[in-house]
């Protein structure tokens, strides 16, 4: 079928668009919102025996993985490796019978992913895939197919595809937990609870997208960009310089916050704005600090927070764009939604190709 832009300027705008309706279209087949359960299609493997969990996927999908990861410790008490696919298969990974070995696709036909896959094939592990494109080479070999419902995603720079990817893998994370018997009815009635509030809130997050156009001006000039997170929101910061990177054609970095200290302080000046992401809750404090030493010296700040993050340390922030408040659970989802706003308004006032950033392909099918 033919695909168009409807009232968006680019593809990317259109998928950043969709999120909310299409993240609630992947929960629908993993919540069930009347029982207040989480739910997995048919397994024919324990998944309450697996021991160790191995993530592997490239670009915008392994920084899925890395926050799936939080969530498989977190919550299931799993041990959970993780790589790029192109690096898992030449270190000689250490793979013991009846592992999850889990690929995350939104193509499902990236050459270095699918190699990795029959790797872990090899190796006899369980293969569980995330994927959007259910007719691809990775649906297919998959013992556990997890589709998203994200439906087809056409800007190179990947956006719903991403938050659809977050949503199966939260939803894992609670089926594995729950499959370890870690999980009481409330607390798996809760966290169903709080992932169906995810689209809500990211329709919110969407509301936000003229102050988000409005500060563009201020981060489009800048030669480097850095972002920063913690916790499953550092996942965040490396998806959050990606996209800039990707469309914009600014050199960005993301950083774990705690990790600013040990080197990359160094090029803080006025000339580098810094993005932080931090969500008031557990960790917002020490990001804070962090954000602070970089205001120390000369840095300018833009803070991604919520009303109550805003307040408490908004003042002396170059910019700062306010998300709803979310349960830590859902954070990643909503906040993706700021990152990818900003790099597409900054890209389209340097007035890139959006949809088709120079030397990059959708799906990267040579290894
Ligand atoms: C994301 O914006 C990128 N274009 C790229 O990193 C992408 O996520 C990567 O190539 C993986 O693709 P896949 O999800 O189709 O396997």
């Amino acid at each position: 079928a033919m695909i168009d832009k409807g009232n968006h300027r680019h593809f990317m705008q259109k998928e950043i668009y969709e999120q909310p309706v299409v993240v609630a279209q992947t929960l629908r087949a993993y919540l069930r919102r009347m029982e207040n359960e989480v739910a997995m299609p048919d397994m024919d493997f324990d998944l309450g025996a697996v021991k160790r969990i191995t993530i592997v996927a490239c670009g915008t999908s392994f920084y899925a993985g890395m926050v799936a990861k939080y969530w498989f410790e977190k919550f299931a008490r799993v041990p959970v490796d993780i790589d790029v696919a192109s690096e898992f298969r030449y270190r000689d990974p250490v793979l013991e019978k009846g592992g999850l070995a889990l690929f995350i696709s939104q193509s499902g036909e990236t050459a270095d992913t699918l190699a990795a896959l029959r790797h872990a094939r090899a190796a006899d592990q369980i293969i569980a895939v995330v994927v959007n494109v259910p007719t691809s080479s990775m649906a297919r070999e998959a013992d556990l197919l997890l589709p998203t419902h994200a439906g087809p995603e056409i800007g190179v720079a990947s956006t719903k595809a991403f938050t659809c990817q977050l949503a199966v893998l939260a939803a894992l994370a609670a089926n594995l937990a729950r499959a370890k018997g870690l999980l009481t009815p409330e607390e798996e009635a809760e966290i169903v609870w709080h992932l169906s509030e995810g689209p809500a809130a990211m329709n919110e997050a969407l509301g936000h997208d003229g102050d988000i156009e409005a500060m563009a001006h201020l981060i489009a000039p800048a030669r480097d960009v850095l972002y920063l997170g913690r916790g499953p929101d550092y996942p965040m910061a490396l998806e959050g310089a990606l996209k800039l990177k990707e469309i914009s054609y600014i050199h960005a970095e993301g950083y774990a916050a705690g990790e600013m200290k040990h080197g990359p302080i160094a090029l803080i000046d006025e000339a580098v704005p810094v993005i932080v992401i931090a969500p008031s809750g557990p960790l917002f404090e020490k990001t804070v600090s962090n954000m602070q030493e970089v205001q120390a010296r000369g840095g300018k700040v833009v803070l991604i927070s919520d009303a109550e993050g805003i307040a408490l340390a908004g003042e002396g922030c170059m910019a700062t764009i306010e998300m709803p408040k979310v349960h830590p659970l859902i954070a990643p989802l909503v906040y993706a939604v700021p990152v990818q706003l900003l790099a597409y308004h900054v890209a389209v006032a340097k007035g890139t190709d959006v949809d088709q950033p120079r030397n990059l392909a959708k799906s990267v099918t040579v290894e």
